[in-house]
């Protein structure tokens, strides 16, 4: 209730935390931004967090990206603070540094401060303790950092390493574990410790570091303002250009900055490729207005299917092919993380996807009932569907849907608005082949069901006008549909007394007909 005044008198709202609090800081605007949905989304909601340990896994980190809510945290880590690094050390070894370190997961102990459990805690052990965060997180570096490494944590948001000589900010996950362990390298038990009650410090000085300059030395002047910015990210991380870790340092600011540009990039580069294939999407639209005006009637989708060999409907196969290419292709750019996080909920690329869909997989079923491969593998729908239509269905359901949805429609859709209509007349017409032999009383109504559920599925997206007008042509599959259908019950009218069950809807024993 609270909130909900915050968010009626304020444009915005700021989280922040300490150590743990840090992460209940984290888990509240995570909350926070999941209930705003419905809020205006002028209302900022931002989370600070000071010597946060790690929250969640990389599950949970790919979803804020996904979510575009990387920005909304930032994570203040000062140098040597081993709290934001110990969840990364195996959880057996942890546990009784855990118990010392923090007093609820001990209940025993009252509510004693963290300089006070320190103190009980021997130096010996904190020695011990420093050892296996380092050990861990240099494996962890060491391996590669890739995907799939089970119940890991992993950072979210944005990370600014405070030293006494600067401060860097890093929004690379990869990059931010790596900076864990590089920075952590040079410190003591103590400072490692000491670090994470000094962020009052750290930040006063944050200031008057942005203020002040850097120098280089005239024979290492960097040659290019990449240059530049690397090297000073490196005096600011405080790794001096003579230690072991100073190689590493550098290819992970590198690393960092490359990560940061590629994806947008490439997304860049695809917008271009989108624009190049769209005079092949705009001849299969303009192949489909000749098909639903043609003197023929079948519209679009049988005029494809019974196509004879011509120069047009060859070029409107092959233009059918190199879509395909095209969006298997962003797929995969996907998959393998090549594009930004939220490539797939971006308006654009959600409705070029969409309208890909609807106009193309028709004649894909199309080419799939032509060759026969129903006889070979079985229906469409199961066994036919590319993936890549399954992966557009979900981006579509998943977008963010503004304004009133519920307009109903005055006119035809241009494009039916189930891509699989027309995989779903060829079932219907099949059960309505089977019917009429299917010997199987129980078979039989099970079929009837069927093509009456199919029937009321299809009326009713036509009286919604969410079908194209090839849908209605007088020789299109689906109207061949109706009228067969008609006939089948207008049969069973005439001679009643032998589908006594199929008339009433029942199921009886003993019926064998037609
Ligand atoms: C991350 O954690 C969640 C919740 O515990 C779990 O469902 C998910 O499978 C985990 N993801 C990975 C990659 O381990
Ligand atoms: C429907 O197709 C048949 C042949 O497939 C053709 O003879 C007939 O003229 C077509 N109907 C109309 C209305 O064009
Ligand atoms: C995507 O389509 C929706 C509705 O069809 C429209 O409101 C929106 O402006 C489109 N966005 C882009 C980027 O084309």
């Amino acid at each position: 209730m609270q909130m909900r005044e915050i968010t009626s008198n304020s444009k915005s709202v700021v989280f922040t935390g300490h150590s743990v609090g840090g992460t209940v800081a984290s888990l509240s605007a995570l909350w926070f931004l999941s209930c705003l949905q419905s809020l205006p989304s002028s209302f900022s909601v931002i989370c600070v967090t000071f010597g946060s340990p790690m929250l969640g896994n990389e599950s949970l980190s790919k979803a804020i990206l996904q979510e575009r809510w990387g920005g909304n945290f930032l994570h203040v880590v000062a140098q040597h603070d081993i709290v934001p690094r110990l969840l990364f050390a195996p959880s057996d070894s942890l546990f009784p540094y855990l118990c010392s370190f923090f007093p609820f997961w001990h209940s025993s102990m009252s509510n004693p401060s963290f300089k006070q459990l320190l103190a009980q805690c021997p130096d010996e052990m904190q020695a011990q303790f420093l050892h296996i965060v380092l050990n861990s997180l240099e494996a962890l570096s060491a391996g590669g950092l890739n995907s799939g490494q089970g119940n890991l944590f992993w950072p979210f948001g944005s990370y600014i390493f405070c030293t006494s000589k600067g401060s860097i900010c890093l929004d690379n996950a990869v990059s931010v574990i790596k900076m864990l362990h590089l920075m952590l390298a040079k410190s003591s038990p103590s400072s490692s410790i000491e670090d994470h009650l000094n962020y009052e410090n750290y930040v006063g000085q944050v200031y008057w570091q942005i203020l002040s300059s850097k120098n280089f030395q005239e024979d290492d002047l960097p040659d290019s303002s990449y240059e530049v910015g690397i090297a000073l990210a490196l005096q600011s991380s405080d790794i001096t250009p003579c230690e072991a870790v100073s190689g590493p340092a550098k290819d992970c600011l590198k690393l960092a900055k490359q990560m940061g540009r590629t994806p947008s990039l490439n997304s860049a580069n695809l917008a271009i490729a989108l624009s190049k294939i769209t005079p092949l999407r705009a001849q299969i639209e303009w192949y489909k207005v000749t098909c639903d005006d043609s003197d023929d009637q079948m519209g679009y989708y049988d005029s494809f299917k019974r196509r004879g060999a011509s120069k047009k409907n060859s070029k409107i196969n092959m233009n059918r092919h190199k879509l395909a290419r095209f969006w298997d292709d962003v797929i995969s750019m996907l998959e393998h993380n090549q594009l930004p996080h939220d490539f797939h909920k971006r308006s654009k690329w959600v409705n070029a996807s969409q309208f890909y869909k609807l106009l193309v997989e028709p004649l894909d079923i199309a080419e799939y009932y032509r060759s026969g491969e129903h006889l070979k593998k079985g229906h469409y729908m199961e066994h036919g569907r590319e993936r890549r239509y399954k992966i557009f269905d979900k981006w579509w359901r998943d977008r963010k849907v503004e304004g009133n949805p519920g307009n109903s429609r005055s006119k035809f859709a241009s494009l039916t608005q189930d891509s699989c209509f027309w995989a779903r007349v060829e079932e219907a017409r099949d059960w309505l082949n089977r019917v009429r032999s299917e010997g199987d009383t129980r078979t039989q109504s099970l079929l009837w069901e069927n093509i009456e559920k199919f029937d009321q599925y299809a009326r009713g997206m036509v009286d919604r006008k969410e079908v194209s007008i090839d849908v209605l042509a007088k020789n299109s599959s689906y109207n061949l549909f109706v009228e067969e259908w008609k006939d089948l019950k207008s049969q069973l009218q005439l001679f009643p007394p032998h589908f006594p069950s199929l008339l009433d809807g029942g199921g009886s024993s003993s019926l064998t007909i037609l």
